[in-house]
């Protein structure tokens, strides 16, 4: 594949606009730093990226967290970058396709720091692809981790506490795609529109039962753990600040403050909600589009299959 295309829109940065406010530096919190005290995060993908800031944020802020995906090296990984900012963390594996798995790592989290009160979905699957070129198992693949995968971990979560007769929340971390598609990942874009609805289901059912079910998507937040699907997406991270309304890109940490807040007993009344922190990036849209590319085109494929 040729990624070496330039983008459409290559533009600096202009010096004549203000843009978003910087956001506060990282260890800043408008949190208590007992605020979680006596609950149990378990965040999917804990160990690399987004769902590393989100834990970072947890753990300054009093709560017990478990990290868990596939590979130990992310999940020791993750361990030592949270131990570096003084944050204790607990360390499982975890396939989010495999009920197996899941169960027996909820159970590992609860012998070692109790059962999870808070869930955050965050694991996810993803790489660029034209959909024609995209095998039946490599659109399963991405379904079971993101849509699946959430599902799996949301109910044995919530039989727990339907059970106990307890209290919890879970986060689901989406893309904005569920909302407008996202040609070139097919995969991901419906599976994010099954977790938003999802979300919106499930907080139905169980708000009756005390457990509060929300989704929070990023924007932009170029992060130094991306896999080498996403990083070769073409034109990523080319002046990626001028890429945004905001004229700047997410800070991790500012979704590690939207997380928290959405599982705090400040965001008691609030489930069934997606949030989004992208700076209104996804809804920009240009007085006249620009010229139409093809996803083959932007992939640096032929307009025929071979
Ligand atoms: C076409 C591909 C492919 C590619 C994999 N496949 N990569 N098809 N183009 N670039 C196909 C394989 O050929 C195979 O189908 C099927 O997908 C499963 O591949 P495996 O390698 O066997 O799967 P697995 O080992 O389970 O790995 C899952 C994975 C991998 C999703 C493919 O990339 C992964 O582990 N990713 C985790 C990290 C990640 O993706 N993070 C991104 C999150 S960021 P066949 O038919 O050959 O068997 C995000 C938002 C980013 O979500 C914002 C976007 C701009
Ligand atoms: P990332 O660093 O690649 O994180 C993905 C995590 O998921 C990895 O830790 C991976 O660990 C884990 N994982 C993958 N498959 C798994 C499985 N089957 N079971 C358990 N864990 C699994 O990506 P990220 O950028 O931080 O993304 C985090 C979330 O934000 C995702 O939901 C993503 O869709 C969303 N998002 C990100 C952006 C962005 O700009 N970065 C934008 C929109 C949405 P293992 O490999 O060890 O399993």
């Amino acid at each position: 594949m040729n990624f070496s295309k330039p983008p459409i829109h290559s533009i600096l940065v202009p010096d004549n606009y203000l843009g978003l406010r910087a956001p506060p530096k990282l260890g800043k919190t408008p949190f208590r730093p007992d605020e979680f005290a006596g609950e149990t995060v378990l965040i999917t993908g804990g160990g690399t990226g987004l769902g590393k800031a989100i834990a970072l944020e947890f753990g300054r802020i009093g709560a017990k967290v478990a990290i868990a995906s596939r590979s130990d090296e992310h999940v020791q990984a993750g361990i030592k970058f949270l131990s570096e900012y003084g944050v204790e963390c607990w360390g499982f594996t975890l396939d989010v396709r495999d009920p197996a798995s899941i169960e027996a790592c909820f159970s590992q989290v609860a012998s070692q720091i109790g059962f999870p009160t808070i869930l955050i979905n965050n694991a996810a699957g993803n790489f660029p692809v034209a959909a024609e070129e995209l095998s039946p198992n490599g659109f399963k693949t991405v379904v079971d981790i993101v849509l699946n995968g959430s599902f799996n971990c949301s109910r044995h979560l919530a039989r727990h506490h339907i059970e106990n007769a307890t209290r919890a929340a879970i986060v689901n971390i989406g893309a904005s795609y569920a909302w407008t598609g996202g040609p070139g990942f097919v995969h991901s874009a419906s599976a994010k529109a099954g977790v938003k609805t999802m979300t919106e289901t499930l907080a139905v059912e169980w708000a009756p039962l005390g457990i509060r079910v929300n989704g929070l998507v990023p924007g932009l937040f170029p992060h130094d753990d991306e896999s080498a699907q996403i990083r070769m997406v073409p034109g990523r991270h080319e002046n990626d600040a001028a890429r945004c309304p905001a004229l700047r890109v997410g800070e991790p940490r500012e979704l590690g403050w939207a997380c928290a807040f959405l599982c705090s007993k400040y965001a008691s009344y609030i489930t069934g909600h997606t949030m989004v922190v992208d700076g209104a990036n996804w809804q920009r849209r240009f007085l006249t589009q620009p010229e139409f590319q093809s996803v083959r085109d932007q992939l640096g494929l032929d307009p025929q299959l071979h």
